[in-house]
């Protein structure tokens, strides 16, 4: 996203975060504003004079709600919409086996390492076209070397008629060496760091890294691929690392979104005797208190201080509830609200309204295949129906189901499309019970396949 976009994001006022998460997401109105106000307190205090400020602590929230009703999804839009940078983790990796007594701390650090990725994309942005020119240069040294300097005006003239046809693209297939630096091999390293294990990632990064990149290595491409890699190089060498570095650590500290998801399943039943899970999961609230309370987390970035961070926990609490959270961290999420049960309407204004809606999705899928689909509003209102019928009788797994039902309505048609191009397909009531009667009347089977 670009500087000026994020601006306009921070200037935005609670009705208008909450009209923005109204095109992806269906109801679910006070989740929404609760976050749209969180976020807003955000910027005012932004505003206020520093010792002020110190004292304004973001409001922490907990979404509750069954499975499947938007959760995630307002997590996963907000962080498109808000500009900060924003993690989710999930609560109950900090429990498992290997991960016990894992550092919390992490967090914190990949969240940094997210800003640091926005932010330098951001101020790379502004470079491109500085990177373009250095890049068209080192083009023409490789196709005709030697004639960078004004030497004979007929060597210049030859360089500039090349680079009218390297602008047209008349090179692009031709093939020239060059010389690549440690980010050619980047993928074998974020094979490594990808895992989870970022300390040791870091380490064994900064080990490949001079054995894959140390030296630099010659390579033959073509034109089109030298123009992608020397541009990606010119921008890493152009941007201020250091600049990068000190923004991202300002955003993170005051802008920074911690999502942390199925926090319901770190909470213990008080009415249970504490077994084992459940000093581990009580251990793992203990460990992330003081994160949310505000610490001081030590990064290689420097320090970041976590006292700012906005925390979103969200969790279904069919069995827990939040009041088995030890007190200190109830304290520190005190805005509660409560997402509700998504209803047979809901169901079909899922289908039809988010911009991105799974009609819409299948619609543009078959279109590939020049296949047309077209649903009508009996037809939307059916499978709504059957979406619900289905969650009624087996589990109640929310909107998700309505991504089992539409599978299997489209399965036939996604199977033999590519064999009926150029027709049109109109999906109606008695089209759909077909497809899904059997599944629905048929306990067992639609157990397996719905
Ligand atoms: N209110 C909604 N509006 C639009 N789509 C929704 C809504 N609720 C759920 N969905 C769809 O259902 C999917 C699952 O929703 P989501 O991941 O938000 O569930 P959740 O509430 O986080 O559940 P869980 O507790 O199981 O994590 C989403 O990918 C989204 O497509
Ligand atoms: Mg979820």
């Amino acid at each position: 996203m670009s500087a000026s976009a994020k601006l306009q994001l921070d200037q935005m006022t609670p009705r208008q975060i909450v009209e923005e998460l109204d095109r992806y997401i269906v109801g679910q109105t006070a989740a929404k504003k609760a976050v749209a106000i969180a976020l807003r307190n955000r910027t005012r205090r932004q505003q206020l004079s520093e010792d002020l400020r110190d004292e304004v602590y973001p409001k922490n929230i907990i979404m509750i709600g069954p499975t499947g009703v938007g959760k995630t999804e307002i997590a996963r839009r907000l962080s498109k919409l808000s500009g900060a940078p924003f993690i989710k983790v999930e609560a109950t990796k900090y429990t498992e086996v290997g991960y016990v007594g894992r550092d919390v701390e992490s967090m914190i650090r990949d969240l940094m390492s997210t800003a640091l990725s926005m932010v330098k994309v951001e101020l790379q942005s502004s470079l491109t076209a500085e990177a373009q020119l250095h890049v068209e240069e080192s083009l023409l040294d490789l196709l005709l070397p030697g004639s960078r300097k004004d030497g004979e005006s007929t060597v210049s003239d030859t360089r500039e008629k090349f680079r009218e046809k390297l602008q047209r693209g008349d090179f692009d297939d031709k093939r020239v060496e060059i010389q690549t630096s440690s980010k050619a091999s980047g993928p074998v390293m974020e094979i490594f760091s990808g895992a989870g294990m970022e300390d040791v990632g870091q380490n064994l990064g900064g080990a490949l890294g001079n054995i894959f990149g140390g030296k630099a290595k010659k390579r033959s491409v073509t034109v089109k691929q030298a123009r992608e890699i020397l541009f990606a190089e010119e921008l890493d060498k152009l941007v201020d690392m250091d600049q990068v570095t000190e923004i991202a650590r300002e955003r993170t500290q005051s802008m920074g979104i911690i999502f942390i998801d199925e926090i319901d399943k770190i909470a213990s039943r008080s009415s249970e005797g504490r077994g084992g899970a459940d000093v581990s999961r009580e251990g793992v609230q203990r460990d992330i208190l003081p994160i949310v309370e505000g610490s001081k987390v030590s990064t290689k970035w420097g320090t970041i201080d976590t006292s700012h961070i906005l925390f979103i926990a969200a969790g279904a609490f069919h069995i827990s509830k939040p009041s088995d959270l030890i007190p200190e961290l109830q304290g520190r999420f005190p805005i509660r609200v409560e997402l509700e049960e998504l209803t047979r309407s809901d169901f079909q204004r899922i289908l039809t309204q988010p911009k991105n809606s799974l009609l819409l999705q299948y619609k543009a899928l078959l279109k590939t295949e020049n296949v047309e689909v077209i649903f009508t509003d009996e037809a939307v209102a059916r499978i709504a129906d059957y979406a619900f019928e289905v969650n009624q009788m087996t589990e109640n797994i929310g909107a998700r189901r309505l991504h089992t039902v539409m599978e299997l309505l489209l399965e036939e048609l996604s199977f033999s499309a590519p064999e009926i191009p150029g027709q049109s397909i109109t999906i109606t009531p008695a089209y759909i019970d077909e497809r899904l009667k059997p599944a629905v009347s048929d306990q067992d089977l639609g157990r397996f396949i719905l």
